[in-house]
């Protein structure tokens, strides 16, 4: 059922910092910063020849990022996004699989504008899932 690893994401407690450690350690072509209200996090897109590192810094006081940098002081990898064809499907035999979703289960518009849900973490061994639908 799942397609291309989309990106994985890292929360950074200093975005600027971050963004210059993949610039100009890793030479990587960086994006400038995207505020993404909707899921409060700010955003530098990495872009890597097969995938995107997606470089997350908490938006606003509600940042679902935040506990997890209260946490993770020195920021690391949050989330990792697979690509699905059909988003509900993907959702409805996740469910029927007995998986959980996060949220109301409806899908949410991500970060490049595409259905997305979020998975729980104790279902993936310790993972938090993003699925996109691309
Ligand atoms: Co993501």
């Amino acid at each position: 059922m799942i397609g291309r690893l989309n990106h994985v994401a890292i929360a950074v407690p200093d975005l600027e910092a971050a963004t210059a450690t993949y610039k100009n350690a890793l030479g990587a072509e960086v994006s400038e910063p995207h505020d993404v209200p909707e899921h409060g996090v700010t955003v530098v897109f990495v872009n890597l020849p097969n995938t995107k590192v997606e470089l997350l810094h908490p938006l606003g006081d509600k940042s679902p990022i935040a506990k997890f940098l209260e946490n993770n002081a020195g920021g690391g990898i949050h989330h990792v996004c697979y690509e699905v064809k059909d988003i509900l499907a993907a959702r409805d035999k996740l469910k029927s699989e007995g998986m959980r979703v996060l949220g109301n289960g409806d899908p949410k518009i991500g970060a490049h504008g595409n259905p997305v849900l979020f998975l729980h973490p104790k279902d993936f061994v310790g993972t938090l899932v993003e699925l996109e639908q691309a």
